[in-house]
């Protein structure tokens, strides 16, 4: 038998790659790597490409033009990424319910199954839900049932588009502090976000679009303190970017 090295999905590299709809590009020369570390954050306005983006990192939709790799890899398999959706469907059924289906469809050993949903609740905060109608729970909940869903498949990139959208400031932080306990145990995190102080605090590099175009990619540090571009200095300032 022989004996195969450790697959890994990174680095995640865009190399010049376009997508379009149809004739319209919906993102344009994208070249950038994804590597581990601290999360990476997407930010730009409304219709830049950011969920497009993700999407194509995920595999979900091909590069119209350019590459995309993973660890080298064009063609490398989904199944250790995973992808939540800024709106995420619950499953009728109940909460651990939710996360039980997750593993069984991640292919989880059977007899791992009832021991990975506890452990899952727990990471997320949902314990003592556990047995709740998942459509029932609130939707910071919701979100934090969806990061535990992405988590059943052990994902060593996991994407969050939005993750905490229209949520208030506690169930923020409570989906803020589920994400960085994600990347400290070494899962790469790519996010996308409107809430700047959110990627101030969870970004280790962010990624500015704007209409389709990479505009800055630089740590996050150096994003807020010293951007290079216009654009970026605008973004940071709250003006619109239009
Ligand atoms: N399948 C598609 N067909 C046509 N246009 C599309 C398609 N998917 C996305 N677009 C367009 O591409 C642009 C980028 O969309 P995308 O959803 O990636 O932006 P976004 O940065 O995530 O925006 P938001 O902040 O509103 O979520 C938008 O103008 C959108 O209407
Ligand atoms: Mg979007």
């Amino acid at each position: 038998m022989s004996m195969r090295a450790p697959v890994t999905d990174l680095p995640l590299m865009f190399v010049e790659v376009g997508i379009l709809a149809g004739e319209v590009p919906i993102l344009s020369q994208i070249t950038l790597t994804f590597d581990a570390g601290a999360p990476t954050v997407l930010i730009g306005p409304n219709g830049s490409g950011k969920t497009t983006l993700l999407r194509a990192a995920m595999g979900l939709i091909p590069a119209s033009r350019g590459r995309i790799t993973w660890g080298g890899r064009e063609n490398a398999p989904s199944d250790r990424r995973a992808f939540m959706f800024q709106r995420p469907v619950m499953l009728r059924r109940s909460v651990a319910g939710n996360i039980r289906y997750a593993l069984a469809a991640a292919n989880a050993p059977r007899a791992a199954i009832e021991e990975r949903t506890s452990h899952l609740l727990k990471v997320v905060g949902l314990e003592p839900l556990a047995q709740r109608p998942a459509r029932r729970l609130s939707g910071g909940e919701q979100q934090r049932l969806a990061l535990a869903r992405a988590l059943a498949r052990a994902p060593t990139i996991l994407f969050l588009d939005e993750p905490t959208a229209s949520l208030d400031p506690h169930a923020t932080k409570a989906i803020e502090d589920v994400i960085r306990d994600i990347a400290s145990i070494g899962v790469k995190v790519v996010m996308s976000t409107h809430d700047l102080g959110q990627a101030k605090r969870l970004g280790g590099d962010i990624v500015l679009l704007h209409r389709g175009q990479l505009i800055e990619h630089t740590l996050a540090l150096d994003f807020f303190d010293t951007p290079r571009t216009p654009e970026a200095r605008r973004f940071i300032a709250g003006e619109l970017l239009v």
